[in-house]
């Protein structure tokens, strides 16, 4: 009796190691076969550029490649994604290359009128630093932070995301913030670390907090921007611009909250943070029109939602954001956030999703949408899908 209960337990326990092995093992092809595509589709798509220093940054409507001017918010993700394929293979080739296109935007450092310096800067610049430490890459980083820091309102503790233009006026905004501003602060977080200056992270605290405060309804759904009194800090409205409506569930600017408060937590360990992305994450996992293969819509509370176009972008970004709060929480919630994550990088791998090689304007994925009301880039590739998508296979690797 004793032999068999001994035989039945070390059955169970072969059985539990080859599963675990096979979940290994599908976790290293997850990055491996996506890295082998990556590799040849963005190597296609620098010989597009025949020798020339180029941002691609998504599709025209006629199917032409769009590049991108360096003041563009999304002119930080082309250099990052050399970045990453550089940490992913160790080949001096995507090193020279990544140099060469973070250079190339430079003069983004003393650019203040726009709040995503931070994105700009620090998916370029900053992975640089990470990878190299280049004093010169240092220096670049502060001084962005400094330039980010015109944009503080402190009578209202907030960093002001757009200018206001004629149509906003029209609108009777004067302070927008959008939530979107959270994942600007990591420059900031970074800039403090390096130089010293508190300023820097004094400036994102206080950001944080009042979007904290701002931004989140009860049941951790977000909205897109918040118009403030800069003098007073009043809020005036809560509403969208890229969302189906004020009320609505923007996808992706609820994968900026999700990792933006994920981010806040890595460098203040407040809890009140890590919560709010927790919080706000099952609040979409949880979400009656969430698809089964878990790549959320455009805007989850958009009528006749079947008939949408799904966001790549916000699925990239959730599963990167996924890795690092596993990192955070108790074992048993990293476990269920890890196969997540698993979960949309391999939906994000089939090909639904990815793109055939050579096909796609030689960008990783398809189907992510800019701004829909706005007409905007919609069912197209974006360079910031293709970022979140590597730096989420990166931390595959490491977990
Ligand atoms: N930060 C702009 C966007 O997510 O579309």
């Amino acid at each position: 009796m004793i032999r068999n209960k001994f035989k039945r337990c070390s059955t169970l326990w072969i059985l539990l190691l080859g599963l675990n092995c096979a979940t290994i093992v599908q976790g290293k092809n997850l990055v491996s076969r996506n890295l082998n595509f990556a590799q040849k589709q963005i190597g296609l798509q620098i010989q597009h550029m025949n020798g020339e220093i180029k941002n691609p940054c998504t599709l025209t409507t006629d199917g032409k490649v769009k590049y991108i001017a360096p003041k563009d918010w999304r002119s930080g993700f082309f250099p990052g994604t050399l970045w990453y394929l550089y940490e992913l293979t160790g080949d001096e080739k995507w090193k020279e290359l990544a140099e060469r296109h973070t250079g190339a935007i430079e003069s983004i450092k003393d650019y203040k009128d726009s709040h995503d310096v931070g994105f700009m800067i620090y998916c370029s610049f900053g992975n640089g630093y990470r990878l190299t430490s280049r004093p010169e890459y240092k220096d670049v980083i502060i001084q962005t932070a400094r330039t980010l820091c015109t944009r503080f309102r402190p009578g209202a503790g907030i960093i002001q995301s757009w200018n206001v233009s004629k149509s906003l006026k029209a609108k009777g905004w004067i302070c927008p913030v959008i939530i979107d501003n959270m994942m600007n602060l990591e420059l900031l977080f970074e800039a403090s670390r390096l130089s010293g200056d508190e300023t820097f992270r004094r400036v994102a605290l206080s950001h944080i907090e009042n979007t904290l405060k701002n931004h989140f309804r009860p049941d951790g759904s977000c909205y897109h921007v918040v118009d403030y009194d800069p003098e007073t800090g009043q809020v005036r409205h809560k509403m969208t611009r890229q969302g189906y409506a004020d009320e609505s569930t923007w996808s992706r600017g609820h994968a900026w909250a999700i990792y933006g408060f994920t981010m806040a937590y890595r460098y203040t360990h407040d809890r009140r943070y890590l919560d709010r992305a927790v919080q706000t994450f099952e609040y979409m996992r949880h979400h009656p029109n969430m698809a089964k293969d878990g790549i959320p819509y455009w805007d989850m509370d958009v009528p006749d939602i079947g008939r949408e176009p799904r966001d790549a972008s916000s699925a990239a970004i959730i599963a990167s954001a996924l890795y690092e709060m596993a990192d955070y929480v108790l074992p048993e919630q990293a476990e269920d956030y890890l196969k997540y994550a698993r979960k949309l990088l391999k939906s994000l791998s089939t090909s639904a999703y990815r793109a055939r090689l050579g096909d796609n304007g030689c960008f990783l994925l398809k189907h992510s949408v800019s701004s829909k009301p706005g007409n905007s880039e919609i069912d197209v590739p974006l360079n910031y899908a293709d970022y979140y998508f590597l730096e989420a296979l990166v931390r595959e690797k490491k977990h």
